[in-house]
This record gives structure tokens, sequence and C-alpha cells, in this order.
């Protein structure tokens, strides 16, 4: 029997006699809490993944884009705006009345080398570089008014110590440039959530520069409603306290938290320590790879363990939280199979490679019910 029939029929023998149950859904779990998202890649935009968006539709009331609005994506080159899979996108979430994301908006990385450079290969002024982002924020946001309801503006900005990250976009128009981008993600929707996402944040350095940027930007009067907090995962990080210590510290400053691209890795660590740097990279080895067959059942059960623990923390803060969002549906879909070592199996989400609900789903569905 698939987990699926499992689920349902465990609902029609609970509910014999009375009325068929219709299976638990996250959507509905969590309907008193907060709505609860997922990363969207381009087969499920697109409409080739009918698996995928059928869940999609059942399961989740918020939708993120996992690539399609990056600024490579959707304006490839100078004055060129390139919006079929964008559009693809938003209407997704339009017609399945969705609380919907864009991600994202100024970012070191997915933005193409022409955006610091002028015609002759040189770097921008910082007037030439802020008539730009002005300009891409303007057109982007603008379009999506009213249909797009929460922004990621400035992704990634801090190094590990929680010092401001070099970047094109800092080397040229200096340290206010997350400030800009606000102002004019504002000036284009003023209804919208305004986020500041990155990851780590459950570390104290990286938590206490995120938290000291907050209150610099806030006290400047700059439109920052939101920080997300990644929660790119592992089996081992972040405690219970960590997580809880970080939505405190952010609520604190009267932002809300959202939880934008939660995954929990069962791999072997490569690095040493956490990290979600898309710039690191590392060979692929077998070691690495323990896990190409399937996940060992006793690994399966410290994984729904894991992300149970974590959904008690998010549940604990509700009144902080504006959503919860997967960062991808189904194992085979995540980013986590190629990075930072390509080729690898993992399986850090709550849908299996069959579609199917795994151990981690009813354990966080069973967080509320
Ligand atoms: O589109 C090309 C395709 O044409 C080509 O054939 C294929 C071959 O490798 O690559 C495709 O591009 C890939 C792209 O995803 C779209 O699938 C890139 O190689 C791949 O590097 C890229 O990865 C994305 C990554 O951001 C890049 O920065 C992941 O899907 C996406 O999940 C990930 O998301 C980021 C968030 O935006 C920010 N926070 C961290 C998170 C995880 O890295």
């Amino acid at each position: 029997m698939t987990a699926w029939r499992g689920v349902l029929v465990l609902g029609l023998m609970v509910g014999m006699g009375v009325a068929a149950q219709a299976p638990v859904t996250l959507k509905d779990a969590y309907k008193a809490d907060f709505p609860v998202g997922v990363a969207i890649n381009t087969a499920q935009i697109t409409g080739q993944d009918a698996r995928g968006d059928a869940t999609i539709a059942a399961q989740f009331d918020s939708i993120s884009p996992e690539n399609v609005l990056k600024w490579e994506v959707i304006h490839p080159q100078p004055g060129k705006y390139d919006f079929t899979l964008a559009d693809q996108y938003v209407a997704f979430g339009v017609e399945h009345h969705m609380w919907t994301v864009g991600h994202n908006l100024v970012w070191h990385s997915q933005v193409p080398g022409w955006v610091f450079r002028d015609d002759q290969g040189n770097l921008l002024t910082r007037d030439a570089l802020l008539e730009r982002m002005h300009d891409h924020i303007r057109t982007v946001v603008g379009r999506y008014k009213g249909r797009i309801q929460s922004w990621d503006v400035v992704n990634e900005a801090l190094n590990e110590d929680g010092t401001l990250r070099t970047s094109l976009w800092e080397k040229i128009i200096g340290d206010d440039y997350i400030a800009k981008a606000f102002e004019y993600a504002h000036e284009a929707d003023p209804q919208a959530e305004l986020t500041y996402n990155d990851y780590n944040l459950e570390n104290a350095a990286k938590r206490d520069g995120a938290v000291a940027l907050v209150k610099k930007l806030r006290a400047e009067g700059v439109p920052i409603t939101c920080v997300g907090i990644q929660d790119h995962d592992s089996l081992t990080w972040p405690t219970a306290q960590q997580e809880g210590d970080a939505i405190d510290a952010f609520a604190a400053l009267g932002v809300k938290v959202s939880i934008s691209e939660l995954d929990v890795d069962v791999l072997p660590s490569v690095f040493g320590q956490q990290t979600s740097d898309v710039g690191a990279h590392a060979a692929s080895n077998p070691k690495l790879n323990p896990y190409p067959n399937g996940l060992p059942d006793a690994v399966q059960q410290q994984l729904a363990q894991k992300y149970a623990e974590l959904f008690r923390v998010f549940v604990a803060h509700k009144a902080s939280i504006s959503r919860v969002t997967l960062w991808g549906l189904t194992d085979g879909d995540s980013w986590k199979n190629d990075w930072p070592v390509r080729g690898r199996t993992d399986y850090p989400l709550l849908f299996g490679r069959d579609g199917e609900p795994k151990a981690a789903f009813g354990a966080v569905v069973g967080v509320v019910r």
C-alpha cells in the first residue's frame, strides 16, 4: 500500500460510521499557525511535473521560485527582460490563492557580469549601478505588484563573522546598497513584505551581525519588515535552542521572521562546518555518498525527529513567523543532490523521490495533530 493510501485508509477507519476523512495536509495541519510553503522548479512551474503540481496544490499554501525570478533568468541582458517563466510562476500562485514569494532582487550570485560594467567593460560608477538596480527592482516588483506578497530584497549579504560580505554591489555602491534596495522595493510595492534573507543565522556571530544590520536599517527608517532564516540544516544543526534564540532575536527588533529555505541534509558534512555558500564546492568521493540506494530506517527516523524538533520550535514562535517554506518538493528535486558535491543522493525533504510522503512528513504533521 502506498503511503498516501495508508493515510487515506487511516482517515476512513477513524471516520467510519461518521464521515470519511480526507488525508491530513501540511497546510491544513498548520492553518492556525503559519502558511507552509515550497520552492518550485521549472518543471513544476510549466506543468511538466503533473504529479508534483498536484501535491503542491494539495499540501502547500505558499510558493517560492527556486530560480526563475533570479536576475540571470529574468533580466539576462541590458534592457532585456524575460518574464516567460516568472509570469507562469506568479499565475500558479494566483490560481491556487497562495502566499507568493519573490526570490530574489539583490544577490552576489546568479547575477550576470554585465550588471556591474559599462560598454567598455569598466566597473560602473555608484550612481550608474544604483540606477541599474533601481530599474530592475522597479520593473520586476512593479510587474507583480499585488500578486507577489513578499520579496527577498537582499540575499546573503553577510559573512560568517557577521561582517558585510564583499561583493560588487558593496564595492561599487558602498554599504548602503542594502538600504537602497529596500527603498526601491518599497517604492515599487508599498504593501509587500520586504525581507533580508540569509543562511546560518542561528550561529551567534552571524546572527548578531544580522541583528545589528536590521537595527541600523530600522533606525534609519528603511522599510525592512522581515528576516528570512533559510534553515539549510543538518541532523545535528541547529539545536532547538539556537533556532529559537535566532527567531527571538529578530522578532525583538519588530520584524517578522520567515523560515525561508528549510531542508535537512542527512549526508556527511564536507567542510567540517555548516555552510550554504553556493560558491563552495568539493570533489566527489563514495564516502561522501553513503546512501545511493535508499536511506536506512534509523536515519529516516533521525530525520523525522529533527523535523519534528524544528516544527515544535516554529509553533512555539508562531506569533513571530510569517511562513515556513521547504526548499523543494521531493528529495529528487533538491539542490542538495548536487551541492557541494555533484551527483550525491540526499534525502532532505518531506516527500521521497517517488512523490510519497516520508516519515518526516508524518512527524511534521504529528507536531500539531
Ligand atoms: O539552467 C541551467 C541549465 O541550462 C543547465 O543545463 C544545468 C546544468 O548544470 O544548469 C542549470 O542551472 C542550474 C540552476 O540551478 C537551475 O537548475 C545551476 O547549474 C545550479 O547551480 C543552480 O542551482 C541553484 C542555486 O541556488 C544556485 O545558486 C539551485 O537550484 C537553487 O536551489 C539554489 O537556491 C539557493 C537560494 O537561491 C539562496 N539560498 C541558498 C539556496 C541553495 O543554494
